[in-house]
């Protein structure tokens, strides 16, 4: 009897026991299940915004940042740029961008929120290469109509420094224009909207 009485006591203890160590390890398994409900930081940075320090891009050049795993041109235009691109106007499939991807809160003719800052997706809309940025007027190899602008290696597509294709190319659409917005005069951040004045 008194045995019993031991065993007894014994086998509450070691029931007890099981059922702290049960909950221990169902709280251990539920970590990396709670884990995986959120994207990893790996995934977060290649979503999340970008923030760019456009000062020190030279008026006519371009500096590559990336977003979201693509470039992203970012050009600091001329008046001289500017002014051509209303002689191109005519030559290109999209003047105005309105079968193109841009937000609505860049200048349609321009295709930037300042005029003198270009920032493109850095992705031909034919095949997805990457365009080169060739600002040069009339090299030999582009012809002497060439005011500067991004030529694609893969297949030749044409582009003007508004990102608009020419017409009768390959790629059909300009290259997109993506989220962006200005923190302050110098720092631009891509991936987040420009707010509405
Ligand atoms: S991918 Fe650019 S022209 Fe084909």
């Amino acid at each position: 009897m008194s045995n019993d009485g031991v065993n007894a006591g014994r086998r509450r203890f070691l029931v007890a026991a099981t059922s702290v160590v049960g909950a221990a390890g169902a709280v251990g398994a539920a970590v990396p299940f709670v884990g995986s409900w959120f994207p990893s930081a790996k995934a977060k940075a290649a979503g999340a915004p970008v923030k760019v320090n456009v000062s020190k891009i030279e008026p006519g050049q371009q500096m590559v940042a990336e977003w979201r795993g693509q470039p992203v041109f970012i050009v600091r235009r001329t008046e001289e740029i500017l002014s051509n691109l209303e002689k191109i106007a005519p030559s290109v499939a999209d003047p105005e961008s309105q079968k193109s991807v841009q937000p609505e809160y860049v200048d349609p003719k321009v295709r930037s929120i300042k005029p003198e800052i270009l920032v493109l997706v850095g992705l031909c809309t034919h095949l997805g290469c990457s365009p080169s940025f060739r600002p040069e007027v009339a090299p030999a190899d582009l012809g002497p109509e060439w005011v500067g602008g991004y030529f694609c290696p893969c297949h030749g597509s044409r582009y003007d420094l508004a990102g608009r294709v020419y017409k009768s190319q390959p790629a059909p659409l300009n290259l997109p224009v993506p989220p962006h917005s200005y923190e302050s005069d110098d720092v631009i951040v891509v991936g987040v909207d420009q707010e509405k004045a």
